[in-house]
């Protein structure tokens, strides 16, 4: 798989953003202007158009259409180069049924799965509060590197949907289509938990080594997967299953399972939620994305496009300065917005990169 850059976008109907061409660096794009701008807007446009899919939790086509349009129909026009540098133009129509893509022009039937990785400021306050955000963020950046764990994933949520929907029913009629389902969900259970494991294998010798690069400091990151059946088989699994069904149904939910499983970071040893402090846990978090930015390159010869929506939130200026750097020193496409000033200073410093200044959903310098 190799991945995609961006170089240019412009977008009709989409939020607040102006129907105007919007130019990319292939490295360091800075995307400057005051709140309420359209700043975040441009990273999401890209976002949906990458992969369908925005960042936000509550994403439907009445929220991304312009409140001021005149046509419920929203238009993507991008160009994006490959990885041997030839552009080809890629756009898509958006509407409330559905979402069409083009290729040089023509309709294309399946789109094109460019990656890319979002870091928003309030990831990392979930990631280190929730453990379903924790589940949800190893789930879907696995999944981008791994097209049978997103496979095995979906298969396994539909037969948890299903044994629940069985075990919610009262009285308990369906004991022998339960029993019935455990070979199957023993199984995706072990596939997906070993796959975890080995994802969080890979990710080892990358996470300090981020670490360091971007702080300048040495700490011990690792990160831990907390599940009960990592050391079992696939008959041991099925076997835990089959003695959990009483309970199961007396609680009418399937009580175990990698749906419950956990993650611990570690940082220098400690649980990095008890431990650090909140810059500590944006700076074990950054690390842990750029980590996994590092893991992608070394599976795939190729990087995601970066998405950086303002994160210098809880860092000192020191700790921008060393992203700042570490940004200029990578080889991948990254977008960085802020709306701070002294951030801005430090994005403003960057030699060669491409600034884009947005003003009321236009851009007004670039
Ligand atoms: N459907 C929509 N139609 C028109 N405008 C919208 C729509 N949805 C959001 N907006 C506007 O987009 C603007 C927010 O844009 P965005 O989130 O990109 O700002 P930002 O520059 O990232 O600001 P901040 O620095 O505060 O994060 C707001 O002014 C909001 O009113
Ligand atoms: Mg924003």
């Amino acid at each position: 798989m190799k991945n995609y850059k961006i170089t240019k976008l412009q977008v009709q109907n989409f939020r607040n953003l102006a129907n105007q061409l919007i130019q990319f660096s292939p490295k360091i794009n800075c995307i400057l202007g005051e709140n309420g701008n359209g700043k975040t807007n441009i990273l999401e446009a890209i976002q949906v158009i990458s992969s369908k899919k925005s960042f936000r939790k509550n994403q439907s086509f009445p929220q991304f259409l312009s409140v001021d349009c005149e046509k419920p129909e929203i238009i993507f026009s991008s160009v994006f180069i490959d990885f041997e540098e030839n552009p080809f133009s890629y756009s898509s129509k958006m509407t409330a049924e559905e979402m069409a893509f083009y290729q040089n022009g023509k309709p294309i039937k399946k789109r094109i799965d460019i990656k890319t990785v979002f870091i928003n400021p309030f990831d990392s306050y979930g990631f280190h509060t929730n453990s379903s955000d924790r589940r949800e963020w190893i789930d879907r950046y696995l999944s981008l590197l791994d097209e049978h764990y997103k496979k095995t994933l979906s298969r396994y949520q539909t037969l948890l949907k299903f044994r629940n929907t069985l075990l919610s029913k009262k009285p308990p009629k369906y004991i022998e289509q339960l029993k019935a389902t455990i070979e199957d969900f023993a199984v995706l259970s072990f596939e997906i938990t070993q796959k975890r494991l080995q994802f969080l294998n890979e990710m080892a010798p990358f996470m300090n080594q981020t670490f360091k690069e971007l702080f300048l400091e040495v700490h011990d990151l690792h990160i831990n997967l907390d599940s009960r059946i990592g050391s079992m088989s696939p008959k041991d699994i099925a076997l835990m299953y089959a003695n959990q069904l009483e309970k199961d149904i007396e609680r009418s939910m399937t009580s175990y399972g990698p749906h419950k499983d956990d993650y611990v970071l570690l940082f220098d040893g400690f649980n990095s939620f008890d431990f650090c402090s909140l810059g500590q846990q944006k700076m074990s978090y950054l690390s842990l994305l750029f980590a996994y930015i590092e893991l992608f390159r070394y599976k795939y010869s190729s990087y995601p496009i970066v998405l950086i929506d303002d994160v210098s939130g809880e860092l000192d200026q020191h700790r921008w300065r060393r992203l700042v750097e570490y940004l200029e020193k990578s080889q991948f496409q990254v977008l960085v917005t802020t709306a701070n000033e002294k951030f801005k200073e430090e994005l403003e410093r960057i030699e060669g990169a491409n600034k884009i200044h947005i003003k009321n959903g236009s851009i007004i310098s670039q």
